[in-house]
């Protein structure tokens, strides 16, 4: 199958609502990261993600829907606060798990009675959802366990020959997947750290908690159950205050032949002047956009990555480091696909 990789016309648009009906996957431009799209009304279809990613059989889906989209016959109530962050949030880089009325093919939240959803704001998605006009089940669109696609190309180098069309929108300006909150309880809970961050709604419903599986528990959002994010190549991992000790690995890994390199906040890269270094950049957002950028670029570039963590730990900062740890094996027993 060729690979065709466009950008949003109404011939691509109306190309890809044919792919979609007749039960194809397509990928597309979000805010956050690509994903790769099916039906979520069709068994089939939803089955055919999971089969392309190779991902676990567990770890269920977000549905994708245009701004306006009617969600009401999909999920079953929706607490007030949920409502309120809707309001503030949405279109955006926020996931929102319901209790499901179940009308979605039941591969989609794989058993679970809930059902997250999500309305992303990114232009080619939004044209995409509404083309579409149908809930559309979507993952990131990397094969499973590898690091998540910022750029079609990135999509592209994962899925080559295996789906019709990639619907390009260019660099995806947020970089990390969304936030996912569990809207099912009292009380809104993150179950992913994202781009909307605790904080920022705990500023509209006055608090909102943060979910750490315990030891040997199941997690709430399966995904984060598996080794995620993860470049091919051999990884280390220092904290800041730790750069000699990070130095003294990269001029041992280079005696033994290896061709390490440093990914590190802008701050930290100045300080390793005439090493190799990878610039994650200054900011959080700055941060999060390159973040799966320079993993893939990682990869390709040396045979062993050293990430040095950020200093910042809060805002968005959150999420970036959750990915960057479970990229860099630091974080067990959560990963993801
Ligand atoms: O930004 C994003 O969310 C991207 C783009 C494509 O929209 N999508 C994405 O999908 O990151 P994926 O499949 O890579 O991650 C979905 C996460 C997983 O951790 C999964 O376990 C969780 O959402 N999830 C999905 N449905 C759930 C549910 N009903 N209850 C709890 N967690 C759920
Ligand atoms: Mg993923």
């Amino acid at each position: 199958m060729e690979t065709k990789i466009l950008s949003c016309s109404r011939g691509s648009l109306e190309l890809a609502k044919k792919y979609i009906e007749e039960g194809e996957v397509v990928a597309f431009h979000t805010e956050t990261v690509y994903g790769l799209g099916a039906n979520a009304f069709s068994d089939d279809a939803v089955l055919k993600i999971f089969e392309l990613k190779g991902r676990p059989s567990d770890n269920p889906l977000i549905v994708h829907v245009h701004q306006g989209y009617d969600i009401s016959p999909l999920i079953d109530r929706e607490p007030s606060y949920a409502a309120a962050l809707r309001k503030a949030f949405l279109p955006g880089p926020l996931t929102m798990v319901y209790p499901s009325t179940g009308k979605v093919s039941k591969y989609v939240s794989c058993g679970l009675d809930t059902l997250a959803i999500r309305v992303p704001s990114s232009p080619t998605a939004q044209v995409f959802l509404r083309e579409a006009d149908l809930p559309i089940a979507a993952p990131s669109a990397n094969l499973s366990k590898h690091v998540s696609p910022v750029t079609a190309r990135h999509v592209y180098d994962d899925f080559n020959g295996k789906i019709p069309l990639i619907l390009d929108g260019g660099a995806c300006s947020g970089g990390i997947e969304s936030t996912v909150l569990d809207c099912t309880e009292e009380l809104p809970l993150i179950l992913r750290e994202g781009l909307v961050t605790r904080e920022m709604i705990a500023s509209v419903v006055g608090d909102c908690g943060v979910y750490h599986a315990q030891k040997g528990e199941q997690p709430k959002s399966p995904g984060m159950a598996y080794k995620h994010y993860s470049p091919r190549c051999k990884t280390a991992y220092y904290l800041a205050e730790d750069l000699p000790k990070a130095i003294h690995g990269y001029e041992k890994a280079r005696s033994e032949g290896e061709d390490p390199c440093f990914l590190c906040e802008s701050e930290v890269c100045r300080k390793l002047n005439g090493y190799h270094t990878l610039d994650l950049g200054g900011t959080d957002e700055e941060m999060a956009r390159r973040l799966y950028d320079l993993l893939r670029k990682g990869e390709k570039s040396a045979t062993l990555l050293i990430g040095i963590e950020p200093k910042k730990k809060d805002g968005v900062m959150a999420g970036v480091l959750n990915r960057m740890r479970r990229a860099f094996g630091v974080e067990h027993g959560t990963e993801e696909s």
